[in-house]
């Protein structure tokens, strides 16, 4: 397994000489997580990715989380979700599928585990669009200057993927079933430090995702709401972030406490196709 090409000057790797379809030895998952550490965003082309295979790969990085949507939950692999707008015979929604749009966000920051590691595998991509984007949340502490750094250093947030999740619905109407009792409270909202430091790298990072923060400390909903655009501002710099053009076989892995993504507008592509499979596993709190 090694580099073939780096994606951004920041982070970001597209790897070769890896099978994953191949059973995973202790050292090629050592060395998997290494890689995907060190930049943050890793790019397999891998063709016959299957289901097992993701499952595989997400057991052997961590502990698989299953999905919250389980109507669209791959039977047999409750860990994996169908996202896109893929429909059936009847045109009834058979993916999960979010048309907010760009929405610059860290999986599992609504849930807790802030540091999980998301999957996302191509099987049909349209012609047009469809792009996913990647920012470095570590370039952009790193960037940002001294006297924002200084204040943001002491704050802390409040996500709710329960509100979140509320708006998606409200926005998206059947693009998913309303979430039961027991499910919006086994997500409770979470407080964490805005800036923080990567528990596996070291590195330094502030860590937001736009429409999950309904309070920042100390701060009143429109000096929130003009921070929270100021830093997702920075980070998404477009100088500074990566846009995935989708083949099919693409697997792209990432480190969600490093970076955040987005989808792009998906009026793009209304009359075509778009499929892919997601996965999310919490790691070990040190891996490699
Ligand atoms: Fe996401």
């Amino acid at each position: 397994m090694r580099v073939r090409r780096p994606l951004t000057a920041d982070f970001g790797a597209e790897v070769e000489d890896v099978d994953l379809t191949q059973p995973l030895s202790g050292d090629m998952v050592k060395a998997f997580a290494d890689m995907l550490y060190r930049h943050a965003l890793l790019l397999v082309r891998a063709p016959h990715f299957a289901p097992t295979h993701q499952a595989a790969l997400a057991r052997a990085l961590g502990r698989p989380k299953d999905e919250t949507r389980k109507e669209f939950a791959i039977p047999g692999f409750p860990m994996i979700c169908r996202l896109g707008n893929a429909t059936d015979a009847a045109g009834q929604p058979t993916a999960f599928f979010n048309r907010q749009g760009e929405e610059w966000h860290s999986d599992g920051a609504g849930s807790g585990d802030i540091s999980g590691i998301t999957m996302l595998y191509a099987l049909d991509v349209p012609r047009e669009g469809g792009e996913t984007m990647y920012a470095s949340l570590h370039a952009a502490w790193d960037t940002l200057d001294p006297a924002t750094q200084a204040r943001i250093r002491p704050l802390r947030t409040l996500h709710s993927f329960n509100w979140h999740n509320d708006k998606i619905l409200r926005r998206s109407p059947g693009a998913a079933r309303p979430l039961s009792p027991a499910e919006r409270a086994a997500i409770p909202d979470r407080r964490y430090d805005l800036v923080q430091t990567h528990p596996i790298t070291g590195r330094t990072l502030y860590y937001v995702s736009p429409n999950l923060v309904r309070e920042i400390s100390g701060l009143d909903e429109t000096e929130r709401d003009a921070l929270v655009a100021q830093l997702i501002g920075h980070a998404s710099a477009p100088e500074r972030i990566y846009r995935h053009r989708w083949s099919p076989g693409d697997l792209l892995v990432w480190d969600n406490n490093a970076l955040m993504h987005s989808a792009t507008d998906v009026s793009a592509y209304v009359d075509d196709r778009r499929l892919l499979h997601r996965s999310f596993t919490v790691p070990p709190s040190r891996v490699g």
